[in-house]
């Protein structure tokens, strides 16, 4: 973590709601439903795919999972009625119960996958952190015995994940690699830029050479480079892997050249009213957001997805 991050974390307490609300419309396709399909039809006309997330997490009492769940079948409904739309959507588990009670979890997690069978949608379950890693492999895995539009989120940061995605392997599952966002401890996680780098080589590359779809969502260009030489290399064709990125990174022109190459590029689009511990994790990620918010006063930028 370079010396600014570690700033922006210990700062993050004492800056004003109103300024990380201004980095949320970086990130956020807004807080309605309908702020987010209009999104998705913007980006489908550019090529892009998408997954849609309802913004919220770490919910801490059962009752404060209805508004979630409720959320979640307006979005599948109304993504059925727009059947042009190419999209699919991300859920996190915490904020399906999953810190409370894990049966509860399950319960509610398949009330989303069944509605989302019935309109062939795709649920990708995110990833949060290690003290949830193993319950949510759990779940993910005793859906994919009974479902088969389900996927899962790998970090490449965690030094369990070569060991969690051979067993993956195995089930033939459906993984995106990300590097990981959370603050993990040494003596779990991978903290050095360049051995998280290579983790992420190693466990995407096994993937791949399995043959079993992979989502190697990441902004990183030496990864991205790397990626693409190694599938162009290997001639892995376009429907054994898609590139995915989050809404509102500045990479526009390397994601267009992705596809005009033949590749499938996905953008995470979240939306919703619980913008804060969202667009807080960005700015933790990349302090030069801040920059790009005030940047934004005075112009536009024309790189941003
Ligand atoms: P890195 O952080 O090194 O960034 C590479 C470059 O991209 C930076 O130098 C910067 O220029 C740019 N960049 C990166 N983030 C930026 C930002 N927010 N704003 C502006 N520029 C930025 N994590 C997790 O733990 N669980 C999950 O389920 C997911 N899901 C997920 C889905 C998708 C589609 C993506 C792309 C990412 C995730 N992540 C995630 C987040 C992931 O773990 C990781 O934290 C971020 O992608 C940042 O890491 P990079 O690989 O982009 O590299």
């Amino acid at each position: 973590m370079s010396w600014l991050n570690k700033l922006m974390v210990q700062i993050m307490p004492v800056i004003p709601k109103s300024f990380i609300r201004l980095v949320s419309k970086h990130y956020i396709a807004g807080e309605s439903l309908e702020d987010g399909i209009q999104k998705v039809y913007e980006l489908n006309d550019r090529g892009y795919l998408a997954t849609m997330d309802v913004l919220g997490e770490s919910i801490t009492n059962k009752q404060d999972t209805e508004k979630p769940l409720r959320l979640y079948r307006e979005l599948i409904q109304e993504i059925g009625k727009h059947p042009g739309l190419s999209t699919g959507i991300s859920v996190k588990l915490t904020q399906l119960g999953l810190d409370i009670d894990k049966e509860f979890c399950w319960d509610n997690f398949q009330q989303i996958i069944e509605l989302s069978e019935e309109s062939d949608l795709f649920v990708r379950i995110d990833m949060e952190d290690s003290a949830v890693t193993s319950d949510t492999l759990d779940i993910f895995e005793r859906s994919l015995g009974r479902y088969a539009n389900v996927g899962i989120v790998i970090q490449a940061y965690l030094h369990r994940s070569e060991d969690d995605l051979k067993r993956l392997m195995g089930l033939d599952a459906n993984v995106r690699l990300c590097k990981g966002i959370y603050r993990e401890p040494a003596d779990i996680a991978y903290q050095g830029k360049e051995e998280i780098r290579r983790n992420f080589l190693l466990l995407g590359k096994m993937y791949l050479d399995a043959g079993i779809y992979l989502a190697i969502a990441t902004h990183d260009q030496f990864l991205l480079d790397h990626f693409r030489t190694y599938i162009d290399n290997k001639n892995i064709a376009s429907d054994q892997y898609e590139y995915q990125a989050l809404l509102g990174v500045p990479i526009d022109h390397i994601l267009q050249s992705f596809i005009e190459n033949g590749s499938n590029v996905r953008i995470y689009i979240p939306f919703g009213e619980d913008w804060y511990a969202y667009s807080s994790r960005r700015l933790k990620e990349n302090p030069d957001i801040a920059g790009y918010v005030i940047r934004d006063f005075f112009k536009k930028s024309d790189n941003k997805l």
